[in-house]
């Protein structure tokens, strides 16, 4: 998983992608490098480290960079991160340069081939054996750069989003992709390339979005030709017009992504029912959900396949489908769902739950379900990404822009939109009253403004944390509706922070975890006033007897708890679904906090990256 940046045209090519990696670097940060063509030389830099270690390095060497450049962010598959492995990467006449986003799975026998042929490789990386394939096959066929890619992809086995150019030939970029997102920024004779659209939309607002098994040469004064790789059949490029603004991808004011996104919560999630709730009318208006209704009415069950917090939020949504829609509901890790032979109904519906649509596993589940013949809906936050693409029908979330690597608001945004489905089903089925169905929409509604206020427990969460910064280890604990809530805290601690965490249903703590309790161990416990609350709280006795520290996650107003625990941070009440948009608040401030105290990097986690993109 990487990120890629190109552009053609007539502006400097350098600063549009260093620009374009800065903000790719979410897809990884193990090393970054750029190949520029400045009418001259093809100049290559490339490093391990972060984009900004490249630049330091580059700035100063660059007086003018051309106008034809490809850049990459890394996040290492194939050898470790050194210089070496970074790329681009550049064939062995030194002709041809490449940028690669995915894993070609038969490199290895690819490259023996090569090797008998005479090629020689510097590094352990795929990608320099598919430039040295696509320069053989251009040579012994004598054909233009596309044509050499095309013929040198359809050899390969894997998946890929690639730029590649000829410096021979500097007025054209050839672009593919299979299984990576590639998306097209069209200009005014110019085109940026990208692994989304954040590198070029203070350029351009009208972006194509290549599909699985397409490719196409692009050149500034050109129109664009995209064809399929497999036949060379000419396609007609989809120009869509984004959304999306400046403002929405930069930090504004946060010293962290992470805080930031934390903070546009409220507005997060009245985005995510924007125009899909009409509270007066008692509706809940969803084109994905209206124009397949039947399907889900008629389903059998539904299986919620997702990753790391997209599948903590279809956890919550399992309690509350059933609540209210009561439908059956199996929530799967997509990584496992697609390597077990699971019994997949005509008549299910799968649920593929992503805030980035590009996660591999979750892609993979969801072609699985569709060859099994299951109706598959998608859940993303990313417009035009390869999930609400690959998907029958779904519903974005609208959350905006999420940068830091720790998922935040895509949470409260996914619940907030699987919470309106199973409303909405349910009110179809007959399982709530119209005044009932009213009033959970009515409560919804208020929800934004209640994380505002939740929100006020910032400086709270800043004095716990200090305390306990330097703790190895940490126990979260929820129970029903909040379970899941305790595994997303634990997720976010252990993520940013590298403290070591669990979640736990808190009734089974008393299973084993308990052992674990002593006065180093810090205990969160999500105990709402509504929903198992006096067990919670007979919980919280049993963790207090054997002297650990309790951080109480409670409804404003509490009494008992805080006779307990060593800290409370006070929430605002709201009905028992609903608690786990709330809930979730403290435990995001908390873990930021710590992270930050430790001098952690907040937003570019050790070892992580945004969209996992690799299996
Ligand atoms: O983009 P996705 O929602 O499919 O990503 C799934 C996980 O990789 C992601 O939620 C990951 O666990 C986050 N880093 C958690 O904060």
């Amino acid at each position: 998983m990487c990120g890629i940046v190109g552009y053609i045209g007539h502006r400097e090519a350098y600063p549009v992608i260093i620009q374009g990696l800065e903000r790719l670097e979410y897809r990884g940060y193990d090393s970054a490098g750029i190949a520029l063509y400045d009418g001259d030389n093809l100049k290559v830099s490339k490093t391990k480290g972060k984009v900004e270690d490249l630049k330091s390095r580059v700035d100063k060497e660059i007086t003018s960079s051309g106008s034809i450049g490809i850049g990459h962010t890394r996040w290492a598959t194939h050898g470790v991160p050194n210089d070496i492995n970074s790329h681009p990467h550049v064939s062995n006449s030194g002709n041809l340069v490449i940028i690669h986003n995915g894993i070609i799975e038969n490199y290895d026998p690819l490259r023996q081939e090569l090797i008998n042929r005479g090629y020689t490789f510097s590094s352990d990386t795929d990608t320099e054996v598919l430039v040295n394939l696509i320069e053989d096959v251009k040579k012994n066929e004598d054909v233009r750069l596309g044509k050499a890619v095309q013929i040198a992809l359809n050899q390969t086995i894997g998946a890929y989003a690639i730029a590649v150019f000829d410096k021979t030939k500097p007025n054209e970029i050839v672009v593919a992709r299979l299984g990576s997102p590639l998306a097209i920024g069209v200009g005014d004779d110019e085109f940026f390339i990208a692994s989304d659209a954040t590198p070029f939309i203070e350029y351009t607002n009208n972006a194509i979005y290549l599909e699985d098994g397409e490719m196409a040469v692009v050149r500034s004064h050109k129109k664009l030709k995209i064809r399929k790789i497999k036949d060379d059949s000419l396609v007609d490029p989809y120009i869509q017009e984004l959304q999306l603004n400046l403002e929405q991808i930069e930090k504004g004011g946060y010293d962290h992504f992470m805080i930031k996104e934390i903070y546009e919560q409220p507005d997060a999630i009245t985005d995510t029912f924007r125009g899909r709730m009409l509270v007066d009318q008692g509706i809940v208006r969803m084109a994905g959900i209206d124009d397949n209704i039947e399907k889900f009415l008629n389903a059998r069950r539904i299986i919620i396949v997702a990753c790391g917090t997209s599948w903590h939020a279809g956890l919550v949504a399992e309690y509350i489908f059933e609540e209210f829609a009561r439908i059956p509901v199996e929530v799967e890790y997509a990584s496992e769902f697609r390597y077990r032979n699971p019994v997949i109904y005509k008549d299910d519906v799968v649920i593929a739950i992503s805030q980035s649509g590009e996660t591999a596993d979750t892609m993979a589940a969801i072609k699985l379900a569709k060859k099994q013949g299951a109706f598959v809906f998608g859940v993303c936050n990313v417009v035009g990404s390869s999930i609400s693409r690959e998907t029958h029908a779904g519903a974005y979330t609208h959350a905006g822009p999420e940068i830091g690597v720790a998922s935040t608001k895509a949470f409260t945004t996914q619940i907030t939109i699987l919470t309106l489905i199973a409303l909405k089903l349910a009110k179809h089925k007959g399982e709530l009253s119209n005044s009932e169905f009213r009033a959970y929409l009515q409560e919804l509604e208020r929800i934004p403004a209640k994380v505002t206020e939740a929100l006020k427990c910032n400086e709270q969460a800043e004095h716990v944390a200090a305390q306990y910064k330097d703790a190895h280890n940490a126990l979260y604990l929820g129970r029903g509706y909040n379970f899941p809530v305790a595994l997303e805290g634990a997720l976010k601690l252990k993520e940013i922070s590298y403290i070591h965490a669990e979640g736990y249903p808190a009734a089974e703590m008393k299973h084993g975890p308990i052992a674990l309790i002593d006065e180093q161990m810090p205990v969160v416990v999500i105990a709402m006033r509504k929903g198992h609350y006096e067990k919670v709280v007979s919980n919280i006795e049993e963790i207090k007897a054997r002297s650990g520290k309790i951080i109480g996650i409670v409804t404003q107003g509490d009494k008992e708890v805080k006779k307990l625990a060593d800290h409370v941070i006070e929430i605002p009440e709201t009905l028992e679904p609903f608690t786990p948009l709330l809930a979730t608040i403290p435990l995001q401030l908390l873990s930021y906090h710590i992270a930050v105290m430790l001098g952690k990097n907040v937003d570019q986690p050790r070892n992580l990256a945004k969209s996992v993109t690799v299996e």
